[in-house]
Formats: structure tokens, sequence, C-alpha cells
């Protein structure tokens, strides 16, 4: 004869233990929250990814490590900041154990910016806190980031990525100037923050 508590729905169940269709419905609801944070975890790396212009680390864009003080784009007189015929900005440096050349740059505010860094040596890194540049410097490749500074100041450049025995002392600073203060000084001001 079938015991009347065969079917385990209905076996009256003792003081504490909670019916199955209770923990299969609540089992199903947690499930259903976990997929809605997990939505909105990706919503927010979609939505600050393209607000915040995060861009990623390589155009692959590569270049000959050797040679860059002989010819083409990175030679010297083409370091530090460019104006470009539409008015933004194009800023060129290389990244070396244990320096960034030049060792200062100076941009115009609220101008599209754009940095073009390559390494001579071994992988540093390029970071500017509180932008959105943050980017590895590989030989071999051109890193390009752009970004805009709504206001004037001072950015200290740590090279993040560890590159030998001189990392910890690998610094750049990149100085934004208003862009009628920009427009008046020379070149060499500019890529070597003379005024300083
Ligand atoms: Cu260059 Cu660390």
């Amino acid at each position: 004869m079938a015991e009347p508590w065969s079917d385990s729905l209905r076996r009256p169940l003792p003081d504490g233990i909670v019916p199955e269709e209770v923990v299969v419905r609540t089992e199903g609801r947690w499930v259903m929250i976990m997929t809605a944070m997990l939505a909105v975890m990706m919503a927010v790396i979609v939505v600050t990814g393209i607000t915040g212009a995060l861009q990623p680390a390589s155009n692959v864009e590569v270049i000959d490590p050797q040679t860059l003080h002989l010819a083409g784009e990175f030679v010297e007189s083409n370091l530090g900041t460019a104006i470009e015929p539409d008015g933004s900005a194009t800023v060129r440096l290389i990244a070396e154990q244990y320096d960034f050349v030049p060792p200062c740059v100076v941009v115009p505010a609220q101008t599209p910016v754009k940095f073009r860094l390559t390494s001579a040596d071994v992988v540093h890194g390029f970071l500017l806190p509180d932008t959105n540049i943050n980017t590895m410097v590989v030989p071999g490749f051109v890193a390009e980031v752009n970004t805009s500074f709504a206001k004037p100041g001072d950015y200290e450049m740590p090279c993040h990525e560890f590159c030998g025995l001189g990392h910890h002392a690998m610094w750049t600073r990149v100085s934004v100037v208003p862009s009628d203060q920009f427009a008046a000084q020379g070149p060499l001001e500019r890529t070597r923050c003379a005024k300083q």
C-alpha cells in the first residue's frame, strides 16, 4: 500500500523544513535577480566605455623601435605638442628606460588632444590620473589615445608598467594651459615647459 507521504510535495513536513515548492520559487527569484545584476554590470561597462571615451589599448600601428631617432614621426624635432590644421593638438612622446621624451609637454585646454607614444626599448605605461588615458607603450607599436582637458592644470604622469630598476623614477608631466596662453608660446616652451 502506498504511503501517504510518498509524494514529497504532499508529505507533512516537520517544523523548520521549507516545502520544495517554496525552495524552487525562491531559487527562481534569485536566478532572476542575479541575471538582472549581470545585465546591469554589462550595461555599465558598455555605457561607460562609450560615454567615457575608453578606447582599446592599441590601434595596432607598427613602427621600428631601432630607427625612431633617425627618421619618421618620432625624430626628436617632431616630439612634443603640434597643432593640426583643424585646431586639434597632437602630442608625440617616446618612452625609454627611464624617461619620457620630452619630459614635459604643454597642451591647450578645451581642445581635442591626441597622444601618440611609442617605446624605444621595453614595455612602459602611460597613465594620466583623472582622465581616460591609460595605455601600455609597447616597443614596435604606436599607442594612440584621444582626450581633451576641460580645465588648466598639471598632470603628473607616472610610468605604470614595471620596466626595470629605474621604473619608480620614470615620470613626465602634462601641463594644461588656457588655449590663448598656449597660442602665445613658442615651440620650445610647448615641449620643454621652460616657464615652470
Ligand atoms: Cu617605464 Cu616603468
